[in-house]
C-alpha cells in the first residue's frame, strides 16, 4: 500500500521530469532522519537537462503534487535543498506495520514471488583434516545468512558445501600417518591430531627427500582408486565430517549437498578432453594450461605434469555439474578475497567453453577478521582453531552474564547463546569485504552495536509480553500513536522489507545487521520514554501490540543472521 501511494506520486511527476514512474520510484531515498520525511526524491539528476537548479525543480515538483489531492496515506510534501521530501501519515504507517505483523508475523517483510528463481549458494567448504579457520567461519556465517535472506526474498536456495576433500595434501597426510600416526591418536580430537601430522610433514620434508616422493605416489594412488589409500582417505574424511556436523548443528546450519572436491573426480577426464578439443588448453612443459594473460588473469593451471588434477579443474567440473543439475539463475561462491584470481580464471574459462550462464556466477568475497592479535595460517601450525575461539567467547560471556544476572537459572546455556551471538554478529558488523580486528570486550558489550545488545532488547520485549500476561490484540484506532518514540519505532519497523531487499541486492547480510541495530535503538528509546504496562487500557493495548511487533521483527531478523534468541539473560 505504501508502495502504491508512492508510485502514484511518481506517476504524477513523470511528465514534468520526463522520466518513467518506474525510474523515479527507484530513485526514492530514505532520508537519514524523519524530520526530512519518509522518502525523498533527489532532483539533482534532472537539473542539467531542464536547465533549472535542483532547488527550483524540487519546488516545482511540490507545486505539481499539492495541486491535487495527495494519494492515500501521504501527509504532506516539503522541499529541502534539491530534495522533494514525502511525509507519510503516521497512522497509515502504523496500520501498514501492525496489521500484517499481527496476522502473519513469520513472513512479515518477506517477498512472495509467483515463480521462485533458483540460487545455488556454496559456502563454508572447509578442508578435511585441517582446522576450521576464522575464514571458514566467515564463509559459513555469511553464506548461511545470505541463504536465509534469499529465501525470505522468494528464492529457492540450494546450499552446497564444497569440502576440500581432494588434492596433494591427502598424499602428504597418508605418508605422515603411515610414518608417525596411529588409530589411537585420532580418537578424541581427530582434526587436531590430523592437523598435527600435516604440520609434522612440513617440518620433516626438508630433511627427508623421500617424504615428498612418497606423498606424490600416495596421491597418484588415490586418484587411481587404490583401495588401501582410499580407505585411509575415507576414514580421515569421515572423522572430520563428523566433527564438522557437530559445529553446524550448534549453529543450526544445514546443507542440501556435501559435494566435496572428490565428488567431481570422474568428470575430469571428459572435461579435459573438451578443453583440448576446443583448443582452449595447451600443453606447457608437461602441464596443461589455459593462457589468460591477455585479459590480465595470468595462466591457469589445469593439470600438472604428474597427471594429477587441480583445484581449478575440480571447480570447473563442479560448476558445470551444478548447472546441469539445477539450471540455476544465480550461483554464489562465498569465499575469501584472497581467492579472487582463482574465481576470475574459473568464470573466464567457463565463458570460453561457451557456458553462457557463466555470468550468473559470482564470487562473494570477504576480508579477514581477527580477535585480538592472532593471525591465521594453516601451513605453519600457528592457527586459531574456531573451537578455541568459541570456548574463549563462552567463558567470557559466562562471567558477564553471571555478573549481570546472578539469579539466572541456566547460566551456561545463556552464555553459550550470548557468546555465539557476539561472535556471529561481530562477523556481520561491517561490509564483508572489509578486514576487521575485534577486541573481546567490544563484541561482548551489552550496549555497543553487538549481538548481545540485540539479544538484550529481544529479552526485554519478551519479558514485557510475559508480564502483560495476555495475548496481544489487534487495535482499531491507528492514530493513537502520538509520542515521537512510537512514531519513530513504527517507521523503522515499516522498513524491514527494504533492508532485506538491499541485503539481497548487495549480497550483504551486514545490511540486516545494521537494520536490527536501528530497531533496537528505536525500541530502547520507546521503552525509556513511554509508559507501557502502567497506562490506561486503550493505550496499553496499542503499546503492547507495538512491543509485540518490535519483538517479532527482531526475532525474524536475528533468525536470518543466525543469532540465538535467549528468553532471559
Ligand atoms: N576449501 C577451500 C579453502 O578452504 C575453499 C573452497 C571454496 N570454494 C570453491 N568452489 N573453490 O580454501
Amino acid at each position: 500500500m505504501i508502495e502504491k501511494s508512492l508510485f502514484r506520486i511518481c506517476e504524477n511527476l513523470s511528465e514534468f521530469l520526463e522520466a518513467s514512474p518506474q525510474d523515479l520510484f527507484s530513485m526514492l531515498e530514505f532520508p537519514p532522519d524523519s524530520s526530512k520525511g519518509d522518502r525523498a526524491l533527489p532532483c539533482f539528476r534532472f537539473a542539467k537537462a531542464m536547465k533549472k537548479s535542483p532547488q527550483d525543480l524540487a519546488s516545482a515538483c511540490k507545486s505539481i503534487l499539492v495541486r491535487q489531492e495527495l494519494p492515500l496515506g501521504i501527509d504532506r510534501i516539503e522541499t529541502a535543498g534539491g530534495y522533494c521530501n514525502i511525509y507519510l501519515k503516521s497512522s497509515f504507517v502504523a496500520k501498514e506495520v501492525l496489521e500484517p505483523l499481527f496476522s502473519s508475523p513469520e513472513t512479515y517483510g518477506h517477498l512472495i514471488r509467483d515463480k521462485a528463481p533458483v540460487a545455488v549458494i556454496e559456502f563454508s567448504s572447509p578442508n578435511i583434516a585441517k582446522p576450521f579457520s576464522i575464514g571458514h567461519l566467515r564463509s559459513t556465517n555469511i553464506g548461511a545468512s545470505l541463504s536465509r535472506i534469499f529465501q525470505a526474498r522468494g528464492w529457492k536456495v540450494i546450499k552446497i558445501n564444497h569440502l576440500g576433500d581432494w588434492g596433494t595434501q591427502f598424499g602428504k597426510l597418508i605418508a605422515a600417518y603411515r610414518r608417525w600416526g596411529s588409530a589411537d591418536q585420532l580418537g578424541e580430537d581427530p582434526i587436531r591430531a590430523l592437523f598435527k601430522l600435516y604440520v609434522k610433514f612440513h617440518e620433516e620434508e626438508d630433511k627427508d627427500a623421500t617424504l615428498l616422493q612418497e606423498a606424490r605416489e600416495n596421491f597418484a594412488k588415490l586418484e587411481k582408486k587404490d583401495e588401501e589409500a582410499r580407505e585411509l582417505w575415507q576414514w580421515f574424511r569421515d572423522l572430520t565430517l563428523k566433527e564438522l556436523k557437530t559445529l553446524y548443528d550448534k549453529l543450526s546450519i544445514g546443507f542440501d549437498y556435501y559435494w566435496g572436491e572428490s565428488f567431481y573426480m570422474d568428470q575430469i577426464p571428459d572435461l579435459i578432453k573438451t578443453l583440448q578439443e576446443k583448443n582452449l588448453a595447451q600443453e606447457s612443459e608437461g602441464a596443461l594450461i589455459v593462457d589468460l594473460k591477455d585479459e590480465g588473469n595470468g595462466v591457469a593451471l589445469l593439470r600438472k605434469g604428474d597427471e594429477s588434477s587441480l583445484y581449478l579443474t575440480r571447480d570447473l567440473a563442479a560448476a558445470i555439474y551444478r548447472h546441469q543439475q539445477f539450471s540455476f539463475d544465480q550461483m554464489l561462491y562465498i569465499v575469501g578475497g584472497e581467492q579472487q584470481l582463482h574465481f576470475k580464471q574459473l568464470f573466464s574459462i567457463l565463458k570460453k567453453l561457451g557456458q553462457d550462464w557463466s555470468d550468473r556466477c559470482e564470487h562473494i568475497n570477504f576480508g579477514q577478521i581477527s580477535f585480538g592479535d592472532e593471525r591465521m595460517s594453516t601451513r605453519k601450525g600457528n592457527v586459531v582453531f574456531l573451537s578455541d575461539v568459541l570456548s574463549r567467547a563462552k567463558e567470557m560471556a559466562q562471567n558477564i552474564v553471571r555478573e549481570k544476572n546472578p539469579e539466572l537459572e541456566n547460566i551456561e546455556d545463556v552464555a553459550e547463546q550470548v557468546s555465539l551471538g557476539a561472535v556471529l554478529f561481530a562477523d556481520l558488523s561491517a561490509r564483508r569485504a572489509k578486514s576487521v580486528k575485534f577486541s573481546w570486550e567490544d563484541i561482548l558489550s551489552f550496549d555497543g552495536e553487538t549481538g548481545p545488545y540485540l539479544q538484550y532488547a529481544f529479552v526485554r520485549t519478551r519479558s514485557l509480553l510475559e508480564r502483560y500476561g495476555k495475548k496481544p490484540e489487534m487495535i482499531e484506532d491507528f492514530s493513537q500513536f502520538q509520542a515521537p518514540e512510537e512514531v519513530e519505532l513504527l517507521r523503522t519497523l515499516s522498513q524491514f522489507s527494504y533492508a532485506l531487499e538491499r541485503a539481497e541486492k548487495e549480497r550483504e547480510p551486514f545490511v540486516v545487521g545494521q537494520y536490527l541495530i536501528e530497531v533496537t535503538k528505536r525500541f530502547n528509546r520507546f521503552y525509556q520514554a513511554v509508559r507501557i504496562l502502567d497506562t490506561e487500557a486503550q493505550q496499553l493495548k496499542g503499546r503492547i501490540l507495538l512491543v509485540f511487533a518490535a519483538s517479532k521483527v527482531l526475532e525474524s531478523g536475528m533468525k536470518l543472521l543466525g543469532i540465538p534468541r535467549p528468553e532471559k539473560m
